[in-house]
């Protein structure tokens, strides 16, 4: 009987790091900071272990922290100690997120910034958008406005990179021509367009404290059952100027990756949302899994056709390449 002999190339850890063909960098990680506007603060989330809600006069500590351990990336959200009906804490030119982004780039200037562009964690009902006072749903229309104000107000604030995560339509046009109008236009957008109603960003919701207060979020983002739906969104987004496209989740939604790198050339990035975070802590915590784990994850992202991946793992990954635990040469 003939057949391969496979085992050839896995002999060794030097012959199987020659044939390895997925490698995780310190620069594909992008870490999410939740900062709060109200002082001395620096609480565990509850839900997301070793992640915290930290001040702004604290986070100074933080940053250099990240910066130390090779993080090249960073993205901001806001805990604002005033919330209402029009979310204007996020277009406020001296908000949370803008004072963070002024912050950073004041002490790490090569130290990219990444601000998400949305009204929930700013307005008092909790959801991404203005709310039609008839209908009870997000209005899509008069919600674009305060959106590219919201971008204008981080690019102003110093941001490298703007995020809009809100899922309304349009939003990548009105932003870009937005940037473009107030002297931006080469800022880039990284487009969530490719946003799923999923229930894994339960703890972020803890983080953020943006809970909707009635209803959901499934008349803006996209039915977790869909697959096509991406496409379309994916098309649109390229069409009105997105540089780079998130998907998110990311573990249950590999695939999604996978249609994405098969049909587009920009740079992709997984978002490796809180409750995937949550799961895989409590099951090392417990013992029921080894940490690696988070390598095997995340290399699944990058062999999906991930360039890059938003994770609240960023620092454990840099530690374990530090430690010599994860060998990614
Ligand atoms: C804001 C936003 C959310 C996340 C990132 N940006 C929450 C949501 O849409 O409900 C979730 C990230 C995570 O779960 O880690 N719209």
């Amino acid at each position: 009987m003939q057949f391969d002999r496979h085992r050839k190339l896995r002999t060794s850890s030097y012959m199987r790091d020659l044939v390895r063909e997925t490698h995780l960098r310190k620069s594909d990680l992008i870490y999410p900071i939740f900062v709060v506007e109200a002082p001395d603060i620096k609480k565990e989330v509850s839900s997301m272990k070793g992640v915290y809600q930290i001040s702004l006069n604290l986070l100074e500590k933080e940053l250099k922290e990240v910066y130390e351990l090779g993080i090249k990336s960073v993205i901001f959200f806001g805990i604002p100690n005033h919330k209402d009906a029009v979310g204007s804490g996020a277009y406020d030119p001296d908000g949370i997120v803008q004072e963070a982004c002024k912050l950073s780039k004041k002490l790490y200037p090569d130290l990219i910034v990444i601000l998400d562009t949305c009204l929930c964690e700013y307005t008092d009902h909790g959801h991404c958008g203005l709310i039609h006072p008839e209908t009870k749903d997000v209005d899509n229309d008069s919600t674009l406005p305060l959106l590219v104000k919201t971008a204008v107000s981080q690019a102003q604030a110093g941001a490298d990179i703007i995020a809009p995560s809100n899922m309304m339509d349009g939003f990548v046009v009105e932003i870009r021509q937005g940037l473009d109008e107030a002297g931006f236009a080469h800022v880039p957008i990284m487009s969530y367009g490719i946003k799923y109603a999923s229930k894994f960003y339960g703890p972020f919701r803890d983080a953020a404290e943006s809970t909707p207060s009635f209803g959901d979020r499934r008349t803006y983002q996209m039915d977790p059952a869909n697959r096509l739906e991406a496409n379309r969104e994916l098309h649109s987004d390229l069409n009105e100027g997105a540089d780079m496209m998130i998907v998110k989740p990311a573990l249950s939604y590999l695939d999604i990756i996978r249609d994405v790198r098969n049909d587009t050339n920009i740079p992709i990035v997984a978002y490796n949302v809180s409750g995937e975070y949550a799961m895989t802590v409590n099951a090392i915590e417990a013992g029921l899994l080894d940490k690696s784990v988070i390598i095997e994850q995340l290399d699944s992202m990058k062999r999906a056709g991930a360039d890059l991946i938003i994770t609240y793992f960023a620092k454990e990954v840099c530690s374990m390449i530090d430690r010599g635990e994860y060998n990614n040469e």
